[in-house]
């Protein structure tokens, strides 16, 4: 049995997912986040779905040590490989993350929706479904190599990256971006910077944030007494180590 004070395990395949950890800490400031960065794997986005499976479950059994009382999955590709079986797998409620795409069809007025998600995550079946339901006038933007610039806080080459991708669309008939990835939140400013001002710019950390406070609330898991803390962990070097404790703090980065 869990208690209310066991922490929250949450996890990216690097530094991603402190933008959705920076979410949870407003929302939630009384729980106690172990974050769990798997920067000597990144990236996930190009790899097999066996292979994100398989640094997924390592990440997963580490996180599981520490007694936690629920997971939090804060990247869209390892959430489409992993989190239909780990919700079987485990006692604790999952909690995963999808492209803000529902959302975008909701502002949606009659133009595009631009998806940038990492090669695996449009590949696979659940952004297939999500699309069915929601993707009219959606086009799927892989974003290959734009995760390794985010690591390396290579803003410069991250701006040439985006100026190229970007060039290739009319952004006049565009109606929203979705950051399909909780690297590319990072680069919101950025983003918003080259569209026009009235292309809306979805992504799904808030959302993610409210479900694990509805599911902590259902199971009567929530700890809203005391200060919380962050733990961070990470199969990186201390220097990533840092990066992430930084980003954590630094919220208008
Ligand atoms: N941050 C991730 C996501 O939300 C994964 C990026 C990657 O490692 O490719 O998809």
């Amino acid at each position: 049995m869990n208690a209310r004070t066991d922490p929250i395990g949450i996890f990216d395949s690097g530094l991603g997912g402190i933008s959705t950890l920076r979410e949870m800490r407003k929302l939630l400031p009384g729980e106690h986040f172990i974050y769990y960065g798997d920067t000597g794997n990144a990236p996930y986005g190009t790899k097999t779905r066996e292979e994100v499976l398989q640094c997924v479950s390592r990440v997963v059994d580490r996180l599981l040590k520490e007694q936690i009382k629920a997971l939090v999955i804060a990247c869209n590709t390892a959430t489409s490989v992993a989190a239909a079986q780990l919700r079987k797998d485990l006692q604790i409620p999952v909690i995963g993350m999808e492209p803000a795409l529902k959302p975008a069809h909701e502002i949606r007025k009659s133009g595009k929706i631009l998806v940038l998600a990492t090669p695996l995550t449009l590949r696979e079946e659940k952004f297939s479904r999500l699309m069915s339901r929601f993707g009219e006038g959606a086009e799927k933007v892989p974003c290959e190599g734009l995760v390794e610039l985010v690591e390396a806080e290579d803003r410069d080459g991250a701006k040439r990256y985006l100026e190229t991708l970007l060039a290739g669309f009319r952004l006049d008939e565009v109606d929203a971006v979705v950051l399909g990835c909780t690297h590319y939140v990072f680069l919101r400013d950025m983003i918003k910077n080259m569209i026009p001002d009235h292309v809306a710019i979805t992504d799904g950390n808030a959302g993610t944030a409210r479900q694990l406070r509805r599911v902590l609330a259902e199971r009567e898991l929530l700890n809203d007494a005391g200060e919380g803390s962050v733990r961070i962990l990470t199969s990186g070097t201390d220097t990533d180590l840092q990066k992430m404790n930084r980003l954590l703090q630094n919220a208008d980065t």
